[in-house]
């Protein structure tokens, strides 16, 4: 019979070993945008796919290209989603959310799948920490969302990341855009790939961001949107860089950011790390939640991609904190001793100790290597002796030293006292090495 061991292209596994790098950045990202006032919503992975034809484009590579699109049981058109912005939009306006207070801010951890070339930083299916914010017009949350991102950044270690900021303006200004556009790329028709020459008439600042070679370097030339804001888009940017500036944001200014979704108007963003990927882009989508059929209000965010995040603080030496360990490992001798030591067991891990004990049945000898293996902070051997004294030696695994303790109640605060040892003297380090940097 042949072995199924193998992911479908594109995908990733999380092996156990680097979960806790995960649940890091996912809970950092959520609890620094919370502070922001965002709170997390959960979205199916799969919608119609009229949702993401009308929010992310007909024309764009995502639509016509990359989507998991199929049909179910009942023969509806189904599609996984490929970002999470048209999902958040479609909840919110479906539950009403817009009728509250605005703005509105949500933030999401989701999966994301898109059939595109697998390379370095790009998979099929990924992940995404992303954040909207619907109702708010003025130029200083388009800052705000932006000094979210990169505050996340920074707070994981990640200060060298660029941002790279532009306008696309609305659909006023882009209507002169586009003919400028289309009079460019007219007089290079025979050069475009066959999408783009149907993105000529339809939409073409897609072309604008073909992967296909040659439509590439012809946009590297192409009249670029900056030059053709309207009055309201060009006050808009500005006041947009002012409160950057105020708040000593770098960014730099890149007129070829246009984005691969339909429904940006203004400002858009990209995060570029070091190595050139780009971890996070976002702006704003004026138009969206009409489009969807909802109310007139516009909307901002952004998502950062979650594979090239890690990646990218991995490539910069960023710190982790040190993956969960088993506190305190209990080894058995004999059948009463197994008992009782489950029975200990239990008591501590409702008081929130991480304890592990012998489910596989092995010799005292074994127990000791598996507790070494694990990393556990400290063991106990029980057998007849230790049962009948009520009394064990508690072996601190790192120094090698024992100490006499009670196995009954106490053993939870000696165990708490410990760890709170532990962390006094952590800190007392810290102290220690700041002052002495001061
Ligand atoms: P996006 O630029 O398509 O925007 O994706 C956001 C981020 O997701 C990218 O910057 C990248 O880090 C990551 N990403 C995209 N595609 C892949 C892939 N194939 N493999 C790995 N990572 C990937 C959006 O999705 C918008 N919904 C962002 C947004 C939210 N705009 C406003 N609100």
């Amino acid at each position: 019979m042949d072995m199924i061991t193998q992911a479908p292209r594109g995908t990733l596994d999380v092996l156990p070993e680097d979960s806790h790098k995960w649940q890091y950045i996912e809970s950092t990202a959520l609890s620094i945008a919370q502070d922001f006032g965002f709170r997390e919503i959960r979205t199916p992975v799969f919608e119609h796919t009229n949702l993401f034809q009308r929010s992310v484009g007909e024309t764009t590579d995502v639509v016509q290209k990359e989507m998991y699109t199929f049909e179910d049981k009942g023969g509806r058109s189904i599609t996984l989603r490929p970002e999470g912005t048209a999902g958040a939009a479609r909840a919110a306006l479906e539950h009403g959310l817009l009728n509250s207070a605005l703005p509105v801010k949500v933030s999401y951890v989701t999966s994301c799948y898109r059939y595109e070339k697998s390379q370095k930083g790009r998979y099929r299916e990924f992940h995404q920490f992303g954040v909207e914010c619907f109702g708010a017009a003025a130029p200083q949350a388009d800052a705000e969302t932006i000094s979210l991102a990169l505050l996340i950044l920074k707070s994981l270690g990640l200060e060298n990341v660029k941002l790279h900021i532009n306008s696309i303006g609305c659909p006023t200004c882009r209507a002169r855009y586009h003919e400028a556009l289309r009079a460019y790329f007219e007089a290079h028709k025979d050069e475009l790939c066959g999408t783009c020459l149907g993105r000529l008439e339809r939409n073409p600042m897609r072309i604008l961001d073909c992967k296909s070679p040659v439509c590439h370097e012809l946009a590297a030339k192409a009249p670029v949107m900056i030059d053709y804001l309207c009055d309201n888009c060009a006050a808009h940017f500005e006041a947009v860089k002012g409160c950057l500036d105020a708040a000593e944001m770098p960014y730099e200014l890149d007129t070829h950011i246009v984005r691969g979704l339909d429904y940006y108007t203004r400002t858009v963003f990209e995060l570029v790390a070091p190595n050139g990927l780009v971890v996070a882009g976002g702006g704003r989508y004026d138009g969206l939640l009409q489009e969807l059929g909802g109310v007139a209000q516009p909307g901002l965010g952004f998502a950062m991609g979650l594979e090239r995040l890690l990646m990218v603080m991995e490539e910069n030496g960023c710190h982790f904190p040190p993956a969960p360990k088993c506190e305190l490992y209990f080894v058995s001798m004999g059948t009463k001793a197994v008992q009782q030591c489950f029975a200990m067991a239990t008591k501590l891990r409702e008081g929130g100790v991480a304890v592990e004990c012998d489910i596989v049945g092995r010799s005292l000898k074994a127990q000791m290597k598996y507790a070494d293996k694990l990393g556990a902070r400290y063991t106990v051997v029980v057998g007849d002796n230790e049962l009948e004294t009520g009394v064990a030696q508690l072996k601190d695994m790192t120094t090698g030293e024992s100490e006499e303790i009670r196995l009954d109640d106490s053993l939870y605060t000696t165990l708490y006292r410990k760890s709170l040892d532990r962390e006094l003297a952590g800190m007392t380090n810290l102290f220690g090495s700041v002052a002495e940097i001061g």
